[in-house]
């Protein structure tokens, strides 16, 4: 059903969804059923990219009863899955199991696989290519699907990306790869739909995190949002693919620019000797009108430090216009891992140690706490300029690969004889299979950048 809109949702456009909420209701009537959980469940779901997005989406839809065909290019990611090893950490191997033996799902690289989907949802990178948006995996699952494209089968874009992709280029490549139309009776729908997965988040899942829909007309909302709303607990609908596209790099622009202005307050709070830290907690406790964030080494992920590009690419572009907020968060939390390696040679110095040939123990190479994605990792640039420095580096991180692990660098397990041997202990991820008495225990110097520890003689923080 149409949700009753909020007050903040008071600006869509109330025309489009009355037709979608009429269409839906006709499809029900028709159907003889009143409750929207009565509708057949579509025959087949396809999800075309199997990572940190589409997987969980995969397995939940399985979980509701879906047909669900995973598709990924990568065949030793599929080889994974099908051997029941989730890439994931969100998917645990008993959900991947569950959903298996259901026989309900299926990873693949193979696109025949892919005939007969009702709905098709994209969750394919969408990095920066020398700065500027990179579609080509966007186009690349476009033109794998549209052939399987039928009338009336719905096509979904969930990667992130820039306002105008769905409409701009995701239509006009379905409809000239499939020769259907768009909309109407007789063609097939599109919409748009951000994710919003924030993985190692035990309390927001994909679940119980309201999921914003969108659709190029009212049919394809309403097979958009119904689609939705047998897999998540809320849908909110917006009146285009744009809006919803639009809400996405909102949500990360916001973020992005908040950390950059406590990032740049730490750095000056250090030099003013005010313990930036506590004026956050302090702030916090006001109930409303602010909203905590914390400093940090820097922004990493396959979000924060490419998401608000996306949208000043497109501002630039189309309004000739730089977006200036997103230009000067970009250079406060790209100057973070400079700022940490400074603070930690200024520590050095004060004991008279050069950084050449010191032994450095860094806490924490992915880009957050209890995860192993080491995408755009800001602790990749503090062990490469450690490395350059003559540093003997080591790094501990029970999350990630060896292939994630810088070049110079050595994977070690966070032990006592490990922290001991350190000249200095750097935290730049408090994984929460870190244990800090031991850290504190055991360390000659600590720079924590997450306060992870209380700070004292031996313990800076950032
Ligand atoms: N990771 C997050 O926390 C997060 C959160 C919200 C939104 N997003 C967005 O979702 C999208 C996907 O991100 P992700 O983190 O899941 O990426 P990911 O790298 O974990 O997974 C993407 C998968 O797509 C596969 N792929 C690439 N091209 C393909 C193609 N043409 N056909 C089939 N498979 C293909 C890759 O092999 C990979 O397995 C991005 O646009 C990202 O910005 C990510």
């Amino acid at each position: 059903m149409i949700a009753t809109p909020h007050r903040s949702e008071s600006r869509i456009n109330f025309r489009v969804l009355m037709r979608a909420a009429a269409y839906r209701y006709d499809r029900r009537a028709m159907a003889g059923a009143h409750d929207p959980h009565a509708d057949p469940i579509p025959d087949r779901l396809a999800v075309i990219g199997q990572g940190y997005v589409g997987l969980p989406l995969a397995v939940r839809a399985v979980e509701q009863g879906y047909d669900v065909v995973g598709f990924d290019v990568d065949r030793a990611k599929v080889t994974r899955l099908l051997a029941g090893d989730s890439p994931v950490e969100d998917i645990t191997a008993e959900r991947l199991a569950a959903a298996l033996a259901s026989g309900r799902y299926r990873a693949t690289s193979d696109p025949a696989d892919l005939a007969g989907f009702s709905v098709c949802v994209i969750s394919v990178p969408t990095p920066l290519r020398e700065g500027l948006p990179d579609l080509s995996f966007i186009e690349s699952a476009a033109a794998t699907i549209a052939p399987h494209l039928r009338p009336g089968a719905t096509v979904v874009l969930e990667s992130t990306t820039y306002p105008g992709t769905t409409e701009e280029l995701v239509l006009p490549m379905l409809e000239a790869g499939s020769g259907i139309r768009c909309g109407g009776p007789d063609g097939f729908h599109l919409g748009y739909s951000p994710e919003r997965i924030d993985p190692g988040n035990a309390v927001y899942t994909f679940e119980n995190t309201p999921k914003v829909v969108s659709g190029i007309d009212g049919p394809s909302l309403a097979a958009i949002q119904g689609f939705y709303d047998r897999i998540v607990d809320k849908t909110v609908p917006v009146s285009s693919p744009k809006e919803a596209e639009l809400t996405k790099l909102l949500e990360n622009t916001f973020r992005h620019v908040n950390i950059a202005l406590v990032n740049e307050l730490a750095m000056f709070a250090n030099d003013l000797g005010i313990d930036v830290w506590e004026a956050i907690d302090a702030a916090s406790t006001k109930p409303f009108g602010f909203m905590r964030f914390t400093p940090g080494p820097g922004v990493g992920g396959h979000c924060l430090p490419i998401d608000p590009s996306y949208l000043s690419w497109q501002v630039k572009r189309s309004l000739g216009h730089t977006f200036r907020f997103v230009e000067l968060a970009n250079d406060v939390n790209e100057h973070m891992p400079d700022y940490v390696v400074r603070r930690l040679i200024e520590a050095l110095n004060d004991r008279a140690l050069p950084v050449r040939g010191r032994r450095i123990l860094l806490l924490g190479l992915a880009y957050k706490r209890d995860t192993g994605d080491a995408r755009e990792s800001p602790s990749s640039p503090i062990a490469t300029k450690l490395v350059d420095l003559g540093a003997d580096v080591r790094a501990a991180d029970p999350h990630v690969t060896p292939a994630h692990v810088p070049a110079g660098v050595t994977l070690v397990p966070l032990t006592a004889e490990e922290i001991e041997a350190a000249d200095a202990v750097v935290v730049l991820v408090d994984h929460s299979a870190f244990d800090p008495s031991l850290v504190a225990g055991h360390a000659r110097y600590v720079l924590d950048t997450r306060r992870w520890l209380p700070a004292g003689p031996t313990v800076d923080v950032l």
